[in-house]
């Protein structure tokens, strides 16, 4: 068997984006958590999946509400992924935010942003799988921030030719 500690640093080797998944807990607060294990699942009917530790303090949280929000990341908020990515209860003092008409908070400035509804859950290992779809998308301006070997990085170059 890989050691969690290999696996993770073999897994650092996969560069993604980064989100910050937003729900509200059984007292109405928003809570959320950085998350880079965000997949789309389906077009049609859209949706998509993240897999969230069991041992976040947003887990409750997500397990137990069915509404939740992807909110992607732009170059300018590594410090907004680092706030995300820590357990304390003050994350979103200082962040800009609304809540959406489901009641979901949206961070503001969002290279994009998903509304989405859990249709169902999958217990594997220490995390589980959301699977939701999505009610509501939309997409800002700018570039992404990107996690690469535990570091966060920006786009070096261009594309040519891609279509958005
Ligand atoms: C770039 C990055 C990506 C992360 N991706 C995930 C993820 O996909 N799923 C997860 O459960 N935690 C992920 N984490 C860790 C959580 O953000 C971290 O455990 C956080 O403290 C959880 O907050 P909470 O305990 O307040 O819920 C990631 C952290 C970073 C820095």
């Amino acid at each position: 068997m890989v050691s969690p500690d290999e696996f993770r640093r073999v897994l650092s080797h996969f560069a993604t984006g980064v989100t910050i998944v937003t729900t509200r807990d059984t007292d109405g607060r928003p809570t959320g958590l950085t998350v880079s294990a965000f997949c789309s699942v389906s077009l049609d009917p859209p949706q998509v999946l993240v897999c969230v530790d069991h041992k976040s303090q947003s887990y409750p949280a997500l397990r137990d509400r069915d509404r939740f929000a992807v909110n992607f990341l732009g170059e300018r908020h590594e410090d907004v992924s680092r706030r995300f990515a820590t357990t304390r209860l003050d994350k979103f003092d200082g962040v800009p935010h609304k809540l959406s008409s489901h009641g979901v908070p949206l961070l503001e400035g969002a290279l994009a942003q998903l509304e989405c509804r859990t249709v169902s859950r999958h217990v594997e290992g220490d995390h589980t799988i959301l699977v939701a779809l999505v009610d509501e998308a939309r997409n800002g301006a700018g570039e992404p921030l990107l996690y690469f070997r535990g570091k966060y990085r920006r786009l070096a170059d261009t594309p040519s030719g891609a279509s958005s």
